[in-house]
C-alpha cells in the first residue's frame, strides 16, 4: 500500500480522502510533551506534525514540526502540500552534534532555494543527535498558508487530512554548516495522507514555551 501511494500519490489522496484512509498515527513524545500526527517511512524516518486547538481553516497558524532520521540519512525533508513545487520544505540533516534545519521551496525539479515565507525557531528539548538518529523539534509560522494570488493560497485544515510528502538522499548534503547548502537528489520520494485534529494540542503554546 505504501508503495502504491508513492507512485500514485495524487490519485491516492483524492480516493484516500474521500474514503476517510489516513496513513498517520498518533504519536505522544514522551520528551516534548506535544502530541503530533506521525508518518514514518519505509527508512524509519518519523515526520510529526502537533497544531493548537485554536488552529482555523485558511489561517496562517503556528505549528510544531519534529522529524526523527536515522543518523546514516545524508539529508531528509518534508514537503508540507505533498508535493515537490510550491510549498514549504523543511530540510534536515546532521553537522557534528548539531542538527541543522534549512527553510526551502522548489520552483522547479533542482535543488530548492531558501524560502523566507517559513520561519522557524528550533526548540532546545526535542533536538538532538545520539548514537543512531538525529532529531529536530521546531515551531513553524509559514508551514500552514502558503502561496500567493498568482499561484493560489493554500492552507493546512486542521480539522481535516491532507497529503503531505517526503524526500530522503543517503549522501551528506555539501556543507553541513551551512543551512543554505546545496545537496543531491533524493533516493526516495513518497505521499502519505496526514490527519491533522490527531495533531491537535489544548496546551500548545504552553509546550512550546516549557520546550523553547
Ligand atoms: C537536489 C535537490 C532535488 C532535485 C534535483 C530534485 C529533483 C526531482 C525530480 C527530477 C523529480 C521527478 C519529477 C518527475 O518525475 O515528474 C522529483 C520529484 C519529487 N521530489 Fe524532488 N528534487 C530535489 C529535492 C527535493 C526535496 C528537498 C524534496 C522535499 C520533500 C523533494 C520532493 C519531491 C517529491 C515529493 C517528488 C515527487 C513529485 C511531487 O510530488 O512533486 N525533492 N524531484
Ligand atoms: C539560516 O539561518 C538563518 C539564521 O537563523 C535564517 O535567517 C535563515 O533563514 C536560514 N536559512 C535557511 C535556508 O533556512
Ligand atoms: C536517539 O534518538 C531517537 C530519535 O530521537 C530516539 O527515538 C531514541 O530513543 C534515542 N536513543 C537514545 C538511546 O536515547
Ligand atoms: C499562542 O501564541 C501566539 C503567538 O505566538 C498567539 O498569537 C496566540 O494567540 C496564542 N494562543 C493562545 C491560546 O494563547
Amino acid at each position: 500500500m505504501r508503495g502504491f501511494l508513492a507512485v500514485l500519490g495524487a490519485v491516492a489522496s483524492l480516493a484516500g480522502a474521500a474514503l476517510g484512509q489516513v496513513d498517520s498515527s498518533k504519536y505522544v513524545d514522551p520528551e516534548t510533551g506535544f502530541t503530533f500526527s506521525q508518518y514514518v517511512n519505509e527508512k524509519g524516518i518519523a515526520f510529526r506534525v502537533a497544531i493548537p486547538a485554536t488552529a482555523k481553516a485558511n489561517d496562517n497558524y503556528e505549528a510544531v514540526v519534529q522529524i526523527a532520521v536515522p543518523i546514516a540519512v545524508g539529508w531528509a525533508g518534508l514537503a508540507w502540500g505533498g508535493s515537490m513545487t510550491y510549498n514549504p520544505l523543511t530540510i534536515v540533516w546532521v553537522n557534528g552534534k548539531d542538527v541543522v534545519l534549512s527553510s526551502r521551496m522548489a520552483y522547479g525539479y533542482y535543488v530548492p532555494p531558501a524560502y523566507d515565507g517559513a520561519v522557524y525557531t528550533v526548540l532546545k528539548t526535542g533536538t538532538h543527535v545520539n548514537a543512531t538518529h538525529y532529531q529536530v523539534t521546531a515551531t513553524c509560522v509559514g508551514c500552514t498558508l502558503w502561496g500567493d494570488t498568482d499561484t493560489g493560497i493554500t492552507a493546512i485544515d486542521p480539522t481535516a487530512q491532507g497529503t503531505m510528502a517526503f524526500a530522503y538522499a543517503a549522501a551528506p548534503v555539501t556543507t553541513p554548516s551551512n543551512n543554505a547548502s546545496s545537496f543531491s537528489i533524493h533516493d526516495l520520494i513518497g505521499h502519505w495522507i496526514h490527519d491533522f485534529p490527531t495533531a491537535v494540542n489544548a496546551n500548545f503554546n504552553a509546550t512550546v514555551a516549557k520546550n523553547a
